[in-house]
């Protein structure tokens, strides 16, 4: 009968999975076995630490519903989102850069370009036009647009009404044979990630604020080409170099033109406070 012990432990459990039969799942488990073991070798944790590790993942788990992916958040916050991210769009030169997806998309509601997508959301008005094309600044049609973002607290639709979700700032367009999209919404806000849970724990034991600097989503797909998952920040926000995600590439920053009264580019006449934003989203072609 063989015995383990601390030198032997390792190559026992990487004997063990060395007959995976898929290959990349032999890979996946023994890279697994490797960097978990010497993660415990490095850090020496007493019987007490494993178990509170266990009880921290646990209650990750426990804490994940419809509208609450802890795990997301997890990955988010320790910078892993960011580093698949990065390992995924490598060399896509031309194209809009990429960022996290996060934990708060909901397939939604198809709209009319033109249409106000805030739903119950409160806020300031916001007029968003967009244009889509390839990397060399080609019109590119048919493309399918989703949008979500938060309101002027800084929450989003899924997080305000417990079990009965509505929704509001978020929506589908279809750019048709034209290029272009256009639509009205609110202007959201910066926030804190969601806190009362595991993440939070870890974020106040590693001295780190929750927040994101204001964004909006958008996801852009269109025939023969990569889909974009990216945000568009506001320029001036106080959280840009700080995103507790690592989510902001400085060509994602775009100013959040502020208005007072006036005209919108739709012809629209408003009173009091608005704004608008005006971007292009470039795909990589599917090679
Ligand atoms: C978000 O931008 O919606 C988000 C991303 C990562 C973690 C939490 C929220
Ligand atoms: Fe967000």
């Amino acid at each position: 009968m063989r015995e383990f012990d601390e030198t032997t432990i390792t190559d026992a459990v990487l004997e063990r999975v060395a007959n995976t039969p898929d290959l990349r799942a032999r890979r996946v488990s023994r890279a697994l076995v490797k960097h978990l073991h010497a993660f415990i070798r490095e850090i020496e944790p007493t019987e007490a630490e494993w178990e509170w590790g266990i009880r921290f993942l646990t209650e990750a788990g426990r804490l994940c519903s419809d509208t609450r992916q802890e795990f997301i958040l997890l990955s988010d916050t320790l910078g892993v989102s960011m580093l698949v991210d990065a390992i995924n769009h490598r060399m896509l030169s031309g194209a809009t850069e990429t960022t996290v997806f996060g934990p708060f998309y909901a397939a939604p509601p198809e709209f009319e370009l033109g249409e106000d997508i805030r739903g119950h959301l409160q806020g300031r008005p916001m007029y968003v036009a967009g244009r889509v094309t390839n990397p060399d600044g080609r019109p590119l049609a048919g493309a399918v647009v989703d949008v979500w973002h938060s309101d002027d607290q800084g929450f989003y639709d899924l997080q305000t009404l417990g079990d009965t979700p509505r929704y509001g700032g978020r929506g589908r367009f279809r750019s048709g044979e034209d290029w272009r999209f256009h639509f009205w919404t609110i202007r959201p806000s910066a926030y804190p990630i969601p806190s009362d849970g595991p993440v939070g724990k870890m974020l106040k034991a590693q001295n780190r604020h929750p927040f994101r600097p204001e964004h909006i989503h958008f996801m852009v797909v269109a025939p023969g080409h990569r889909k974009l998952v990216t945000h568009i920040f506001a320029a001036g926000d106080q959280y840009l170099d700080s995103d507790v995600v690592f989510g902001v590439k400085k060509s994602l920053v775009e100013e959040y033109r502020a208005h007072h009264g006036g005209k919108a580019p739709d012809g629209r006449g408003i009173d009091g406070d608005w704004f608008s934003l005006e971007r292009e989203f470039r795909l990589a072609s599917l090679d």
